[in-house]
């Protein structure tokens, strides 16, 4: 099978694409490889995939249009998993532009690909930020998300309605995946783990905010890309009047939104503490508010997902921030 993947040289695309082309797929890869961090670790996770016989590189902007439509007329690929975009909640309160533009935008084009070529089934990267200030605890498909407080939020949020018109208007299955705070091997240099790895490294402070008062479904790696694959393969029907209990927009079109995460948050002091024991060091603590844009909490509830796919996430923190340093210092020969 041809499946299109975007954000291939991103920390969760790269990973989904090599497990894709082991299994003995066609991947076609879409990244612009933007300097939004550093691009020579983009590069380095596309060197594990670019050598593949299997693997196309198609390095276009996603909203670029014409680019788009011709790597969709070119390869015509069968599934579509749509990963790039601009994340980070604190950088879009700098530069809300390119996240209309990446997520907005550049998701138009894929959902006007995916209408082109009949796609059998598109999933996209939503994210637990679409739950702004709620305090349900923990947070479940059925709550309101209505109320974003960042404009990634709201871009996240937008693509989740765009999707849901186009399952409804063209019947296009697709399937929205609100990540929880991912981390490990090959991770991203704006997320905590890897900023308090570096400046605990480099005998700096880390930044600790809300006075670490902070709580998160810390998700490894390998158990996002199981759920990745487990839902790829789970294409959505409309679910009619046969689950009362599904969100409304469900009903009318063959889509699904599912929480992916970690079902049992873990503190942030607790992270950090055990990324201490790792490192051998303690960390030099800047205890700060609360930032702009931020949640105290997150906590994922993702019993629709273990119902529909048998999702279980097994990583502890404990052994998944073991690997992410293990990694580090093996990358960084430090
Ligand atoms: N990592 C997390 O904890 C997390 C949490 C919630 C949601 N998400 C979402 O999951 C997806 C993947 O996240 P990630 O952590 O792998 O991020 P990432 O930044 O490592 O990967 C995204 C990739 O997309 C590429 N890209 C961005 N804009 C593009 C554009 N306009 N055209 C072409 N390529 C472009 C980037 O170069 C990058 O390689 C994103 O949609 C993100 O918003 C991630």
């Amino acid at each position: 099978m041809t499946i299109l993947i975007t954000g291939s040289a991103g920390f969760i695309g790269s990973e989904l694409s090599r497990r894709l082309l082991d299994a003995g797929h066609s991947v076609v890869g879409i990244d612009n490889l933007n300097d939004y961090y550093d691009v020579r670790l983009k590069e380095a996770r596309l060197a594990r995939i670019k050598d593949h016989p299997n693997f196309t590189e198609a390095r276009i902007d996603l909203d670029d249009r014409t680019a788009v439509e011709d790597v969709f007329a070119k390869h015509r690929p069968q599934k579509v998993v749509n990963l790039a975009a601009q994340a980070g909640v604190r950088y879009s309160l700098e530069n809300p532009h390119s996240y209309v533009d990446s997520n907005i935008v550049g998701f138009l084009n894929i959902l006007e690909g995916c209408r082109a070529v009949q796609c059998r089934h598109l999933v996209f990267a939503s994210s637990s930020s679409v739950y702004g200030t709620n305090a349900e605890m923990p947070f479940a498909v059925t709550d309101r998300v209505d109320h974003p407080i960042s404009m990634y939020a709201a871009t996240k949020r937008a693509n989740e309605l765009m999707a849901h018109t186009y399952s409804h208007l063209f019947a296009i299955p697709t399937s929205g995946l609100r990540f929880f705070t991912v981390y490990g091997p090959w991770g991203r240099p704006d997320m905590a783990l890897f900023l308090f790895t570096k400046a605990i490294l480099e005998g700096r402070p880390i930044d600790v905010f809300n006075h670490g008062d902070m709580k998160r479904s810390f998700t490894y790696i390998d158990d996002i890309v199981e759920g990745v694959l487990r839902v790829l393969d789970h294409i959505p029907t409309p679910a009619a009047a046969a689950a009362p209990e599904m969100p409304h927009e469900s009903k009318s079109a063959p889509f699904r939104v599912y929480n992916i995460g970690s079902d049992k948050p873990e503190s942030l002091m607790r992270y950090i503490e055990v990324l201490e024991d790792n490192l051998g060091l303690k960390a030099k603590k800047n205890m700060l508010g609360m930032q702009p844009g931020d949640v105290p909490a997150t906590w994922a509830d993702v019993d629709d997902l273990k119902t529909s796919v048998g999702y279980q996430p097994t990583t502890s923190v404990e052994d998944g921030v073991a690997r992410f340093v293990a990694w580090y210092k093996d990358f960084y020969k430090i």
